[in-house]
């Protein structure tokens, strides 16, 4: 964590936190909390088509295994358990997060819930801790919530290489994209009129002062989000309300940012089917379905692993 904290503040021209620290458990809350609002689509879409989906990739994968990365504290683990103990497929789960305190929660949640059901979870980053999970067969990797469009589209081949390499052929990824629609709808779902998101992304600075002992005043930070279009993607930074030095002793750095000087906490890509398939070239995966919502706002997608890759 220091290195990458270090690395992300002394980035110029624009510093930046990686965006994984968003959720330490108050992180988390707040999420689920922006998953109830009215200007956030996201969820409810993806919510609405998931039973359906589910069933389908069921039926066609026949997974015994669930794999579940960055589960969060949702519950949209159920319906995919649901469709599998329904198909009576259903062996065992693995939930994958970098927040400790999700898992325990979702955990021991399952375990109560579903005693037969061998679950298991993984503390790590799903982009260099795939491996943890061990190699399976008959298994679907669930990767919802558009949590896929905060990987830089770069890295996203390598995802993909790295989610195949824990696939039997045959086996799958479903992942649930946010797609690219109307600037006006696109920034009303990251700038809320309650104020959520921004004290969301205030919140990571509330983390490096907890774990990292830095001296960020959130208070001092405006919330920032728009979308660009020309990468497909919604920024999200923190702007600075005056000139600020910090300390941030845990990564042996320090950040002066100037009245009106940004961080950026994340980005959140956009996809289209054509961008999707452009980024599975060479992976190891094929798109095999797209299912997206009548107003096309959300798409779900199953890859699937081919013969050889
Ligand atoms: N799947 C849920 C939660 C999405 S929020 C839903 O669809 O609503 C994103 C989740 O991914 C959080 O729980 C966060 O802790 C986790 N996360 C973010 N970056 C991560 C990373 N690099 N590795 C592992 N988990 C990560
Ligand atoms: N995966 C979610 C998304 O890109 C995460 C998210 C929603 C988020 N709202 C946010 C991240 C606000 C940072 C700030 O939509």
């Amino acid at each position: 964590m220091a290195d990458e904290v270090r690395a992300g503040l002394e980035a110029r021209p624009l510093p930046f936190l990686p965006s994984k620290y968003f959720y330490d458990e108050r992180g988390g809350a707040l999420f689920d909390e922006i998953t109830r609002l009215p200007e956030y689509y996201l969820t409810r879409t993806e919510e609405a088509l998931l039973p359906a989906v589910a069933r389908e990739a069921v039926a066609r994968v026949r997974p015994r295994n669930l794999v579940e990365l960055g589960s969060g504290v949702g519950g949209k683990v159920r319906v995919l358990l649901d469709a599998m103990e329904e198909a009576g497929t259903l062996e065992s789960c693995t939930l994958l997060d970098i927040s400790e305190s999700a898992i325990a929660n979702s955990l021991s949640q399952l375990r109560s819930e579903r005693p037969r059901l061998k679950a298991s979870g993984v503390v790590g980053d799903f982009l260099t801790d795939l491996r943890a999970v061990g190699p399976g067969e008959s298994r679907l990797i669930a990767f919802l919530g558009s949590t896929i469009g905060n990987i830089h589209p770069q890295d996203v081949p390598a995802f993909f290489r790295s989610a195949a390499a824990i696939l039997a052929p045959g086996d799958a990824v479903l992942v649930g994209l946010d797609l690219v629609k109307d600037r006006a709808r696109l920034e009303a779902a990251y700038n809320d009129a309650r104020g959520v998101t921004a004290e969301f992304n205030r919140n990571i600075l509330q983390v490096m002062n907890a774990r990292l002992g830095a001296d960020f005043d959130p208070a001092a930070f405006d919330h920032v989000a728009f979308y660009d279009p020309d990468h497909a993607w919604i920024e999200m930074r923190l702007r600075a309300r005056r000139a600020l030095d910090v300390r941030v002793p845990g990564a042996a750095t320090a950040l002066s940012l100037p009245a009106g000087g940004e961080i950026r906490t994340e980005i959140s890509c956009k996809y289209t089917r054509a961008a999707l398939e452009a980024a599975l070239s060479g992976t190891g995966l094929m798109l095999n379905e797209w299912r997206t919502d009548p107003e096309s706002l959300f798409a779900l997608a199953l890859l699937r692993r081919l013969g050889r890759s």
